[in-house]
């Protein structure tokens, strides 16, 4: 791997931290997640019905990017085709794609508009395909038609998948203009790098998208890490690890003990697919908290939607978007840019850092002013609440005076905490760095 051009094709993305995760297809008009193929074992025929109807009337992708943007999301990641093998895209290679049920690529509307945006905007495609009749299906851990008997005798030629899947990433990667991020999904069991023929694969998406971002996804799935984490990654490695559904206790170091660059995906319910009935919404004070754990860990978060049929985002999700926003509009500085802080997580919450500069994010209140662990009184050259950008004195009082290893700040008289959710305190040190 050439460092340097790895750093460099990184750096927009490790100071984005926050991107958009959108599950959004055929699925979405059953309403039970984007596994319902599998998970209710449904056949192509049964399915079909479903993408013949599918002709979104409210999916408006200008304004998705005006909500992840007012959210504060710097990057998205777009279902192109998901394991139901239905396309978003228009693709010479099939006719099993919305172009075909409602002339419209939404691909295209989705890259133009995030673009317009002035967002990152980057496309999931599933390695897997349960509607190609070359991909493995009977046996397979996963395909909807696993335990079919009909399908026990039916021959498939996966080299001839491989074409199609390559052919069908190759016209991702050269008739949209530049793409940020591809976020392939996912590889299994005799399914990984060499089986997906991924050398070759990665040459030819670098070929036409030489800045693009990869995920490990051609060696890995959420379970794994693959040899992004050895000291000698292989081609197929891709450039950041995608833990899906949990945030890393301690962030992820390489072989090396070097930090690796990270994403946790997360949904903001229980599905990543549209889930008429699955109302288990994280709250948005959650999801802020969540962000930042990340961002202390040297992570970034990818925050799932998943609209429905017809692509309008759940409500729960609209306002809690919201939410984040109003949080992100007074503090985001301490999060873009920033990530790992090796101080010890202090008591009352989480640090961020980039460069000279501390994010103290107090959670919770205290008694007898707030601790800025790991510093010493010396060092710092301002203190400022980003709530409303104040600036906060370093506190000298009897109290305090027990502790004289620890450097106290003061928010006022009030016991509440001016936001509840994450007030953050932004110290600025007179030279010491923190970040990695
Ligand atoms: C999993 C699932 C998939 C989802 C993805 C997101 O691998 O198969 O449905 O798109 O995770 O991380």
């Amino acid at each position: 791997m050439n460092t340097q051009e790895y750093e460099k094709r990184m750096q927009w993305y490790t100071e984005a931290r926050f991107g958009m995760f959108i599950h959004w297809g055929v699925y979405s008009l059953i309403g039970r997640g984007e596994w319902v193929r599998s998970t209710e074992q449904i056949s192509i025929e049964d399915y079909q019905p479903y993408a013949d109807a599918f002709h979104p009337s409210a999916f408006d992708a200008k304004q998705l990017a005006q909500t992840a943007k007012n959210a504060g999301m710097r990057y998205a990641v777009f279902t192109a085709k998901h394991h139901d093998g239905f396309c978003l895209f228009d693709s010479r290679l099939t006719d099993y794609t919305s172009m075909h049920t409602c002339g419209r690529d939404f691909v295209r509307e989705y890259l133009d508009a995030f673009h317009e945006a002035g967002l990152k905007a980057g496309l999931y495609y599933s390695l897997l395909d349960w509607h190609h009749p070359d991909y493995p299906h009977y046996g397979d851990r996963h395909h909807p038609m696993r335990a079919d008997p009909a399908y026990r005798n039916r021959k498939h030629d996966f080299e001839n998948y491989l074409q199609y899947m390559h052919g069908q990433i190759e016209e991702l990667c050269r008739n949209y203009g530049p793409l940020d991020l591809l976020w392939t999904d996912f590889s299994y069991d005799d399914l990984r790098a060499d089986a997906w023929h991924g050398e070759e694969l990665v040459k030819m998406i670098r070929r036409y998208q030489p800045d693009i971002i990869l995920n490990n996804r051609l060696e890995a799935s959420g379970e794994g890490f693959g040899s992004l984490l050895e000291a000698e990654p292989k081609i197929t490695s891709g450039d950041f690890v995608s833990p899906e559904q949990i945030i890393p206790p301690k962030g992820i170091r390489n072989a090396l003990g070097e930090p690796v660059p990270w994403e946790a995906c997360i949904t903001m319910n229980n599905h990543w697919g549209y889930a008429e009935d699955d109302h288990y919404f994280k709250s948005s004070t959650m999801c802020i908290r969540k962000l930042v754990e990340c961002v202390s860990k040297g992570g970034n978060m990818l925050l799932n939607i998943g609209p429905d049929g017809e692509g309008r985002i759940p409500p729960e999700s609209e306002r809690i978007l919201d939410e984040i926003g109003d949080w992100m509009k007074r503090n985001s500085a301490s999060v873009y840019g920033c990530g790992y802080c090796p101080i010890d997580k202090p008591e009352y919450g989480r640090i961020t850092a980039k460069e000279n500069r501390l994010y103290y994010h107090v959670l919770e209140p205290m008694i007898g002013g707030i601790p800025l662990t790991g510093i010493r009184r010396e060092d710092i050259g301002s203190i400022r609440l980003l709530y409303d950008g104040r600036s906060l004195p370093v506190s000298d009082t009897w109290i305090t005076g027990n502790y004289p290893d620890l450097v106290f700040t003061d928010l006022g008289e009030d016991p509440d905490l001016p936001d509840p959710c994450d007030t953050v305190i932004e110290v600025t040190l007179k030279k010491r760095k923190f970040s990695e």
